[in-house]
């Protein structure tokens, strides 16, 4: 029978206790649940609010516990009573302390943020993986020329490393995001009790600290009923696995026979079980869709969220898979992708031949007209245009200017962020420098988030061993 149940309402038959339990999503925060109790209760024992002795046999009973090997029952409805049962089991009416001057409903919000501030900065660290693999890559095809393309038409010439480093570049924006929503999710809910806080006093600001929070969140309802933080945390995953998902089409296209300009490797594709000569990109496939999947969880998370009425209502349970998943998802695909980005092979032969094409060039000419024989520009992009009808754009007329050469187009668009070698060597020195930088950060972090049930144990080892000498 659920402690919650008592003598008010009938045990529930089990398909609707199973309908409505979070048992099998909140094997996840248990480790976290356990922390926050022993932290709640050092608090109530600091503040004189319940007796000593029933506080130290509180903390004894959470300090026995192995997060590994909590049974969440499913007539418990959730983790949060399972870890309530389980102390009153091992202390008696003792346990009944535990609970006060706090709900299930401020201690969820914060067993979420706390898995989700691990999680976001284990997929910052992925990011990081990521962004070094594209630019050691980047750094190993500053030579290799490509052409660019838009609306999937030959434009203009660059270079492999250009195109790689706009992916890491639009990942490093991904990393910023990341930190961002850190920092919102980095607050906690404590003390917020069931939404209007409690007639007891809670320092709820010495909690945060002692769970590793950056601060504590201002408004109570807020506290409890709002959950942007999961909306938050989605999008960066979603913007995240959009951006792999650009760079998986990529590869998708230019290892095809029709590009030919990557090989990816054996392990990252399959080959068909009629045809034996295909080699199926299935890996960045996969990503592709996996990336559609987050973007799909976004839009459900959203809609649970939207014109629910505060404070707390069960819908807001339902967030928690969406949100489990998504960090699974992510950070399981960045890893792929960064072995996939490591593996590939530029097939520089078909990358020259694309690029040879001179009309990759006719913005060079006509911005050579331009400047040179002082024609004004459109007249001059007119005049290009119509050789190239004509097929007078031939390279030995131009050769004396050279300026159809693509390799030499590349180096002379020395414009800040372009394709020369020396701007992508300066793209890639800069992201390098500012990954090495970063990774230190979230190290710092991590150790601090992992640290947390430790020395929360200390902290509750001390106050039993004062109660017992
Ligand atoms: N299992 C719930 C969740 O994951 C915990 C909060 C339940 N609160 C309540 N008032 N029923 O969201």
């Amino acid at each position: 029978m659920s402690i919650l149940r008592g003598k008010r309402l009938k045990d529930q038959p089990l398909e609707i206790a199973k309908f409505t339990s979070s048992a099998n999503t909140d094997q996840r925060i248990v480790e976290h649940v356990i922390s926050i109790n022993i932290a709640h209760t050092l608090s109530l024992l600091r503040e004189g609010a319940i007796p000593r002795s029933d506080g130290v046999k509180c903390l004894k009973a959470l300090l026995s516990l192995d997060p590994q090997k909590i049974d969440i029952a499913v007539s418990d409805e959730d983790v949060h009573v399972t870890i309530e049962r389980l102390v009153s089991e091992l202390a008696g009416p003792s346990g009944g302390f535990l609970n006060l001057a706090k709900s299930r409903n401020d201690q969820v919000a914060t067993a979420l943020r706390m898995e989700a501030r691990r999680a976001l900065a284990n997929i910052a660290l992925e990011l990081c993986d990521l962004i070094s693999a594209l630019l050691t890559k980047a750094k190993a095809e500053q030579n290799s020329l490509m052409p660019y393309y838009t609306h999937l038409q030959r434009a203009q010439p660059t270079t492999v490393a250009h195109v790689l480093l706009a992916h890491a570049h639009a990942l490093e924006r991904d990393l910023e995001r990341t930190f961002f929503v850190l920092k919102n999710v980095n607050l906690c809910p404590m003390g917020a009790a069931a939404g209007c806080g409690s007639t007891i006093k809670i320092d709820r600001k010495r909690i945060a600290k002692i769970l590793a929070f950056d601060g504590v969140l201002q408004n109570t309802i807020d506290a409890v009923a709002t959950r942007d933080f999961v909306l938050d945390a989605i999008f960066v995953a979603s913007s995240i696995m959009s951006n792999l998902s650009v760079l998986c089409e990529h590869l998708i296209l230019w290892s095809t026979k029709e590009f030919n300009f990557v090989r990816l490797s054996d392990e990252h594709v399959s080959t068909s079980s009629a045809m034996p000569h295909k080699r199926n990109p299935v890996v960045p496939e996969i990503i592709r869709a996996k990336s559609s999947q987050v973007v799909g969880k976004l839009i459900a998370a959203f809609s649970i969220v939207n014109a629910l009425p505060y404070g707390y209502n069960l819908d807001l349970q339902e967030l928690n898979a969406l949100l489990f998943d998504t960090f699974d998802v992510t950070q399981q695909s960045l890893k792929i992708a960064t072995q996939l980005v490591q593996k590939l092979e530029f097939l520089k032969e078909s990358l020259d031949r694309a690029t040879k094409d001179h009309s990759l060039c006719s913005t060079d000419l006509a911005e050579w007209l331009c400047v040179e024989k002082k024609i004004p520009y459109r007249e001059a992009y007119h005049y290009v245009g119509d050789a190239i009808v004509h097929g007078d754009l031939k390279a030995d007329k131009a050769q004396t200017l050279s300026v159809l050469d693509p390799q030499k187009s590349v180096q002379k668009r020395a414009t800040e962020g372009g394709p020369s070698k020396l701007s992508t060597t300066f793209q890639i020195r800069a992201l390098s420098a500012k990954i090495f930088k970063v990774k230190r950060r979230i190290f710092v972090k991590l150790k601090i988030f992992d640290e947390v049930p430790l020395k929360i144990s200390q902290e509750a080892k001390k106050e039993v061993m004062n109660i017992d000498s």
